[in-house]
């Protein structure tokens, strides 16, 4: 695997593969790699030719007062996990390197990021679409691979390759959980005992909610019973629990298009975000 921190040798190597014709899956991540973030590796591993993946703690999607410099890092660990999963480039670049001292463009998202985390992190879409865009134009990949845990980063940059024609096609991967049905996350290791064994509650909620929509609840009821399952098992705050349309987050007027239910609970030192998302094809059990 090769380690790369300039964006100028990354496009070199890159350009090289593409010339001979190889198609490239891309990974993007902040790092602190978890089995959620192996699939995703895994997942392009089997359907390109070359796989890269980014590690970048992008200082532009965290607003004032988040956990910038408490979210977990390890580079040494993250290189052997990346290695292992058969990543084939790891592109390791520093603030710098991506920002210079201050970037002079950015992206704005004008949809999908009025709710969910948008409503609460704003600008954090921004600044997510704004590394993206870097990144799509720096690694050029035929196919880029996100976990649908972020369903609303999904939707988010659905968008942001439509209407930049970026020629990448975009591939969404199922959540990966803990044995107890937690959704796995770099930020898990910043809970405290107590509030991870409690955290169990967020996609037993979520799956209830689920369950009573596939046997014909409304949403909006499904959701308001889950708030109270939820509210009575937890002591974090519940910072939402909704259903909207997938991937439009808009409110829902037809039971029979794609529902996301999503829930996100502040603890002392970290939010946990979890969703389910309810296809009318092949509802769940
Ligand atoms: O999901 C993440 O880890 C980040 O939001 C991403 C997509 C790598 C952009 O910084």
């Amino acid at each position: 695997m090769n380690i790369v921190n300039r964006i100028d040798e990354l496009r070199t190597m890159l350009t090289a593969e593409k010339t001979n014709g190889k198609t490239i899956g891309f990974v993007p991540t902040m790092g602190y790699l978890h089995e959620g973030h192996l699939s995703l590796i895994q997942a392009a591993r089997k359907e390109n030719e070359i796989v890269v993946i980014s590690i970048f703690v992008n200082p532009l999607q965290f607003g004032p007062g988040e956990d910038f410099d408490q979210y977990p890092r390890d580079i040494e660990r993250d290189e052997t996990l990346a290695r292992e999963a058969g990543a084939d480039y790891l592109f390791y670049p520093t603030v710098v390197e991506m920002y210079g001292e201050r970037p002079m463009a950015t992206v704005t998202i004008h949809e999908r990021t009025d709710c969910l985390c948008g409503k609460s992190r704003p600008g954090h879409f921004d600044g997510v679409a704004t590394v993206l865009t870097k990144l799509f134009n720096i690694v050029v990949p035929t196919r880029a691979y996100f976990g649908l845990k972020d369903a609303q980063q999904v939707a988010v940059v659905e968008g942001l390759i439509r209407d930049f024609n970026f020629p990448i096609e975009l591939v969404g991967v199922e959540i990966k959980r803990e044995e107890d049905g937690l959704a796995l996350s770099s930020r898990n290791i910043n809970l405290t005992s107590d509030e991870r064994t409690e955290a169990v509650h967020i996609s037993k909620c979520l799956f209830k909610i689920e369950e009573a929509i596939a046997s014909g609840i409304i949403p909006e009821v499904a959701v308001a019973e889950g708030r109270g399952y939820l509210q009575g098992h937890i002591t974090g705050t519940i910072d939402y629990l909704e259903a909207l349309s997938y991937p439009e987050l808009k409110p829902i007027t037809d039971v029979r298009e794609t529902i996301i239910v999503a829930a996100a609970v502040q603890y002392s030192k970290v939010r946990l975000i979890d969703n389910v998302i309810i296809t009318h094809e092949q509802p769940r059990g």
